[in-house]
């Protein structure tokens, strides 16, 4: 390859580049934009991007023409919770505490994306987050290291199977955004992190190390600084800790833009020094702007730049197309008689439709849930018909196929007991739509009022100060409380809220998030307790915006509010509101009930090379079946620095039937206490540690064991 051909195989445009006039045309637009030429087109090494089987093969024919060497192009696009049959968010997802089916996820969204020409997926997005005014938390599975670090495992290995080279129909998963991405000052996006490196290393990491323990093939940056250095250009997250520490091979893409945004980060001049930066720091590919192409010959020439560095980045991306099989099959699984016959194939939409039951989360229910058949229902709000439920990065999904709440309601009830009175946008709610609603309520024995935000109030760029429902929404609950009815409200939205105005009106709270596909079935299921609501809360959810950042595993503080000794004033608390969110991590209720009885440990004492054994009984004392997530978290009591709370350990979710118990065991070794020290070693402290077992981060049943060392 000459020099130019490298450095081009660095670059990575959108589909727009490979059509008609970029290709053979004149240098305009966005082509101009960029400072680059159809040669460099041609020299490209991958696009982003691919929404079809056939427009992938002809975007991949054209340019093996035109490739002087014949090098395929790599595929890449976010299929972030799905590709055409849309899961719930990851941020719902995360709240299933249901691993196998998040992998069964993965492997679909695999499936679908393969058919029609995908070969990487920029997913999972594995941010821890604690931040809800943050949009991006709902692409996250919430505030937790070990079960983001769970998530991020299954979703790795549902992309890409066992074996990448042999079975085309998965994708290669690329693991974002590195590091702290969800950790932006003030929840806005983009902005700066800044945190000790030992945080970074308890809470934001593992996610990310977990994802390459099971192979993941690419790491992309963030687009933030981690302690003063814009996460693209930063040495020491890529080469030293990435490269060096944790020995990951693959290859490094920037984010979008994210090369030549170091201009404006202000670590580098120009351009040039963007490109020289960047890949000195270890991005292989650069996404979407044009700093490596305009400038690394120019800088290796100079003497500026190793060739070495680009001969490596290089060789990690031709590697990468080897092991997916590109230079045999350079359409790899593209297939359009397979995109007709495994798309929203019956069999992906069950999937969806159980990850939607399983994600809703029971906030409240005052026994007005399950409605009954004979029941008279009013259904009004914005989400009473609304198809917006797929939830942002969901570009391939079609609304048109979703199945909003109306839709799922009518499989249920006759078209007499269901009266709709739909409100047509998020933020208003006109004299006539209010008037219709009500009326409708007040001829009903129960009334949904079906809330939330418009998907774009979150996602990317979706950071918000007020974390409320809109004021119209909330106005419109007031108005339909006076009815004096039972109000069950389902909420449809992309993040922790602050519930006030609708917590204490309704008397049923049903969290579906943005549900997906089969949105509107699940939660009529829901509803009617054809299933029973089991999905537990993977963020917490403020009691006000002012709390936030609030999450469970926090450390205690020199003055901890309600302390036996506690003084009045001077300990750690609002003047204003309480120090607790509305509802912990981990929560969730059900249509049952379920005891939990005999936690017992195997020994007090927990040798350094042994193990002990957490058994606990649980039993479904209530009248339906149902789903239980049983929690298991630590707390050691005294450490050489301030350790959280607690720290969930393990989790896991059992079936049972009304009067059926089961014991759960969990094991605690050694292993699992320990942490980063001062100095950054990652090691337990003998001494004594608390073990919680029970159904949330709060409500739970504690025994104490001393560590032998
Ligand atoms: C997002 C990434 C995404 C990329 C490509 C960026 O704006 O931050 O998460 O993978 O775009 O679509």
């Amino acid at each position: 390859m000459t020099l130019d051909e490298k450095v081009d195989q660095l670059l990575q445009l959108a589909t727009f580049f490979y059509e008609g006039s970029y290709i053979d045309g004149e240098i305009t637009g966005p082509m101009e934009d960029l400072g680059i030429n159809q040669q460099t087109i041609h020299n490209s090494g991958s696009v982003l991007g691919g929404s079809g089987a056939s427009e992938v093969k002809s975007i991949q024919d054209a340019h093996l023409k035109t490739n002087r060497l014949n090098i395929p192009l790599l595929i890449m696009a976010d299929i972030v919770h799905g590709f055409k049959t849309i899961f719930p968010v990851p941020l719902a997802i995360g709240s299933s505490f249901d691993l196998d089916l998040a992998k069964k996820s993965a492997e679909i969204a695999a499936l679908e994306a393969s058919v029609s020409g995908v070969h990487v997926t920029f997913a999972p997005m594995v941010d821890l987050v604690r931040d809800p005014r943050w949009g991006r938390v709902m692409e996250s599975t919430g505030e937790d290291p070990f079960l983001n670090a769970e998530f991020a495992k299954v979703f790795v290995q549902g992309f890409q199977g066992d074996d990448l080279t042999a079975d085309k129909h998965r994708v290669a998963a690329c693991v974002k955004h590195f590091a702290a991405y969800g950790a932006p000052e003030g929840g806005r996006d983009y902005n700066t992190v800044d945190m000790s490196e030992r945080q970074l290393r308890e809470m934001y990491l593992p996610a990310y190390k977990a994802a390459l323990e099971v192979g993941c093939e690419m790491v992309m940056t963030a687009f933030n600084t981690v302690d003063g250095v814009p996460a693209t250009g930063n040495k020491k997250l890529m080469r030293d800790l990435l490269r060096d520490e944790w020995g990951f091979n693959g290859v490094i893409i920037s984010d979008w833009g994210a090369v030549k945004e170091l201009i404006p980060h202000g670590i580098a001049k120009d351009k040039k020094e963007a490109a020289k930066k960047a890949l000195e720091a270890g991005v292989d590919i650069e996404m979407m702007t044009s700093c490596y192409s305009g400038h690394l010959v120019e800088l290796v020439e100079e003497g500026q730049v190793d060739v070495a560095l680009i001969d490596e980045a290089v060789l990690r991306i031709l590697e990468l197309k080897q092991k997916l099989g590109l230079f045999e099959n350079p359409y790899r699984g593209a297939n359009e008689q397979l995109e007709k016959d495994v798309i929203y194939s019956e069999e992906h939409l069950q999937v969806a439709y159980e990850l939607a039951t399983k994600s809703t989360v029971l906030l409240k229910n005052e026994q007005v849930l399950p409605l009954q058949k004979d029941q008279k229902v009013a259904l009004v709000g914005p989400f009473a018909n609304n198809t917006d439920i797929l939830g942002p990065w969901s570009w391939q999904g079609s609304r048109e196929k979703a199945i909003n709440l109306q839709q799922g309601l009518e499989t249920k009830l006759a078209a007499s007991e269901l009266s709709v009175a739909p409100i047509a946008e998020i933020e208003k709610v006109t004299a006539e739509e209010l008037a219709q609603a009500i009326e409708i309520s007040k001829e009903a024995d129960v009334i949904i009022v079906a809330l939330g935000e418009a998907s774009e109030m979150s996602g990317e760029a979706g950071s918000l100060a007020n974390i409320q429902l809109p004021q119209a929404q909330l106005e419109l609950v007031s108005f339909l409380k006076k009815l004096n009815k039972p109000m069950v409200t389902v909420l449809f939205n992309g993040r922790p809220l602050d519930l006030h105005g609708v917590i204490d009106e309704a008397d049923a709270v049903l969290e579906a998030w943005f549900p997906g596909s089969q949105g509107g079935l699940a939660i009529a299921d829901l509803l009617y307790g054809v299933k029973n609501p089991s999905g537990k809360l993977s963020m917490s959810f403020p009691y006000h915006v002012g709390q936030v950042p609030v999450y469970y595993n926090h450390f205690n503080t020199g003055r901890p509010q309600g302390a036996p000794d506690a003084q009045v004033r001077y300990v750690s608390q609002y003047l204003d509101i309480p120090n607790e969110p509305l509802f912990p991590f981990g929560y969730g209720l059900s249509y049952t009930n379920f005891d939990y009885s005999n936690v017992k440990l195997s020994s007090p004492e927990l040798d350094v090379n042994g193990h002990l054994t957490v058994n606990v009984t649980v039993t479904n004392s209530g009248q339906v079946e149902g789903e239980e997530v049983v929690q298991l978290y630590i707390r050691d009591l005294v450490g050489e620095t301030v350790r959280p709370m607690k720290e969930l350990k393990a989790f896991e979710r059992i079936n049972l039937m009304p009067n059926e118990s089961k014991t759960v065991s969990f094991k605690i070794d050694e292993k699992m206490l320990r942490y980063h020290h001062t100095d950054l070693s990652f090691t337990s402290d003998a001494g004594e540690f608390e073990v919680f077992v029970g159904t949330n981060s709060q409500q739970v049943v504690s025994h104490i064991f001393t560590l032998k060392k």
